[in-house]
């Protein structure tokens, strides 16, 4: 394995942004995919006030935090006071709630890492996830909403590479490899360290939004409204972002002793973290900080099979963005 190489961007790279921008825009979801989520999410409303009328419903994750690609699925989160202790019953009531309500494929899944209800709803043909309290995941939605709202080139790259990673089999939290909220953090991470850096670290600017969830203080800035044209200095292409995100991955980033903090915006030590060593199952073997929970690795999940896979892709990524006549082709090309 060579690392840290030093490569020089392919001559022609700009002749190539106009086929990367018409992949991100065909993976954009219509309006009427928009429309028909909240066509379903006001008919649980509905059904969950009738039973819990002080309860509220949350969409979050890739419907909410704008990196949802066609055909998604939903998140939703059901927060209620005092459920915590009950979760599994909520989940089993809201189960039976469902189900008498035609709603298809209803099944409980309690004793899951994040408890959940899953569904399908015939009219809309969307399928869903409903999770009881988990408002960190709504607050961190909000966080990656915010960051794509200051440069565009943020949601293009992060489309590319979660196309890349789903065609690549490389999106797969259950066989060790990433999901796609790690993804998306790689990418904000990737675009507060370019030079001029295309997005701020909202986390270390002046706080405008400040609440606490189960005793974790989430505090940013969040009049992204402010920061348009923030990143007006930098002036890389998408395909140029593209070809320096893999060639990072591959060849730069150094996994033995850093951890990539978007809390931050930079790369801290591992030792500052103590995520040196294999502790239970997490072994930190690429390290991606969480933002809000930061003693969460959502690297945890990478064992010492699937750190090969995860590298290899990147290189393979990397070579094809340098040296292939057709990488639009074959990037994305089935694993
Ligand atoms: P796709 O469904 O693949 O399009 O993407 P997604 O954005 O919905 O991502 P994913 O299914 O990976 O996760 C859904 C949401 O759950 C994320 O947007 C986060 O808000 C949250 N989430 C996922 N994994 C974690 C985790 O390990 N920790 C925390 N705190 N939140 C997570
Ligand atoms: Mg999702």
């Amino acid at each position: 394995r060579i690392l840290r190489r030093q490569m020089v961007c392919r001559r022609d790279i700009d002749g190539l942004n106009a086929h990367f921008l018409l992949i991100y825009k065909s993976l954009i979801p219509p309006e009427e995919e928009k429309a028909k989520q909240k066509q379903l999410l006001t008919l649980l409303e509905k059904l969950v006030y009738k039973e819990w009328p002080q309860a509220q419903l949350y969409l979050y994750g890739s419907c909410a935090n704008s990196f949802g690609v066609l055909k998604s699925d939903i998140d939703v989160c059901l927060a209620m006071e005092d459920a915590d202790t009950i979760k599994s019953e909520v989940l089993l009531k809201l189960a039976d709630i469902l189900q008498s309500d035609n709603l298809q494929n209803v099944q409980a899944l309690t004793r899951a890492r994040v408890p959940i209800v899953k569904l399908m709803d015939p009219e809309t043909g969307i399928s869903c996830d409903i999770c009881v309290n988990n408002v960190l995941a709504v607050v961190n939605t909000k966080l990656l909403r915010d960051y794509a709202s200051i440069d565009d080139r943020l949601r293009q790259l992060a489309y590319i590479v979660k196309h890349w990673a789903k065609s690549r089999g490389v999106n797969e939290t259950y066989q060790g490899t990433l999901s796609s909220y790690a993804y998306v953090l790689m990418c904000i991470h990737f675009l507060q360290l370019r030079r001029p850096a295309v997005l701020p670290c909202l986390q270390e600017m002046e706080a405008t939004y400040s609440v606490t969830v189960d005793d974790i203080e989430c505090t940013f800035f969040d009049q992204v409204e402010k920061l348009s044209g923030f990143g007006s200095r930098n002036k890389e292409t998408i395909a140029q972002l593209v070809w320096a995100f893999f060639n990072y991955w591959a060849y730069h980033h150094d996994y033995a002793n850093t951890v990539i903090s978007v809390r931050q915006g930079s790369v801290i030590s591992k030792h500052e973290k103590d995520w040196t060593r294999r502790i239970g199952n997490d072994r930190h073997l690429i390290c991606i900080e969480d933002p809000f929970e930061i003693s969460h690795d959502l690297g945890r999940v990478v064992d010492k099979y699937s750190i090969r896979i995860l590298r290899e892709e990147f290189e393979r990524a990397a070579e094809i963005m340098q040296y292939d006549p057709n990488p639009c082709e074959k990037l994305f090309e089935p694993y």
